[in-house]
């Protein structure tokens, strides 16, 4: 019997958990990405683009595909997805997994300012004129264009377009993992004083927090947004455990 699965993806951990249930036998695995990124770098297993159309899209989808279970593997800051396949799953009766690495916890000599939004990150850099790195992503860099007294350094994995309105601003583009190292120098390169960023948690993009507790810059940290509540494993080996006990021989014969 073969069980269909189906990713929300959009995250390294997404590909590297289809990865490794793609090689189980029995499994069919499907990945989804909200087809943001120009040139999404291979997946791996069959993959599929685009939104599914809210709820009741994606609700119809996870029928017509007979998958058996849905693991939400999309970013800690992709909340619309992520409640929209709680009440997807719900609807369908198709069971739900999430995968979220843990945020990010302050340590001693992190100057950390916590904020609820990116809009909030925005007045939170105050009135006075400062040199910030925004690490957020593009989609809500124009959040940024209600403070334009200061000087922007940008980076994303895409262009953000349209460019900001505002008088200073750079543009980076690169996509992560960002060692320690190279974050220290861009930061003393451009003489940052303060990055916004998200708490996604994880390595990849960790580096420019340990930079800037090293260099004593402040960081406008954005909370992470509320979350439905599933049942969910922190990492890929703890999530494919938990594939692996649902799909069990034993359990699936109720005994
Ligand atoms: N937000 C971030 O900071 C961030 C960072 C890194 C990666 N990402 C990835 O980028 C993607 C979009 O993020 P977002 O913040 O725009 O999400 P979002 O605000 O939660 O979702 C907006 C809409 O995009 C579609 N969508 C999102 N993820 C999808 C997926 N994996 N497959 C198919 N459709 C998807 C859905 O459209 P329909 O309602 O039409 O189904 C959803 O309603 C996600 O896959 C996420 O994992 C986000």
């Amino acid at each position: 019997m073969t069980h269909r699965i189906l990713i929300l993806g959009g995250t390294t951990e997404a590909r590297q958990l289809a990865g490794k249930l793609a090689r189980r036998e029995g499994f069919s695995v499907t990945l989804s990405l909200a087809g943001r990124t120009e040139s999404p770098v291979a997946q791996g297993v069959p993959v599929r683009v685009g939104g599914f159309g809210g709820v009741a899209g994606l609700a119809a989808y996870l029928r017509q595909a007979h998958v058996d279970l849905l693991i939400d593997a999309t970013h800690p800051y992709a909340a619309r997805i992520s409640a929209n396949a709680a009440d997807a799953a719900r609807q369908s009766g198709v069971s739900i997994l999430a995968l979220r690495r843990p945020g990010w916890e302050p340590v001693s000599g992190d100057r950390w300012t916590l904020v609820d939004s990116v809009a909030e990150a925005a007045r939170a850099l105050g009135p006075a004129p400062r040199r910030v790195f925004l690490a957020i992503g593009r989609q809500e860099a124009g959040a940024f264009e209600a403070a334009p007294q200061h000087r922007y350094l940008i980076r994303s994995v895409d262009p953000v377009e349209p460019k900001l309105a505002v008088p200073d601003a750079r543009y980076l583009l690169a996509r992560g993992p960002f060692p320690e190292a190279d974050e220290r120098a861009l930061l003393e390169k451009y003489d940052v004083d303060v990055i916004v960023s998200k708490n996604s948690g994880g390595e990849a993009t960790y580096g420019k927090i340990a930079a800037a507790r090293a260099l004593g810059i402040e960081v406008v940290m954005v909370r992470r947004p509320f979350l439905p509540d599933v049942p969910l494993a922190e990492t890929v080996d703890a999530l494919a455990a938990m594939v692996d006990h649902l799909f069990d021989p034993v359990a699936e014969r109720g005994v």
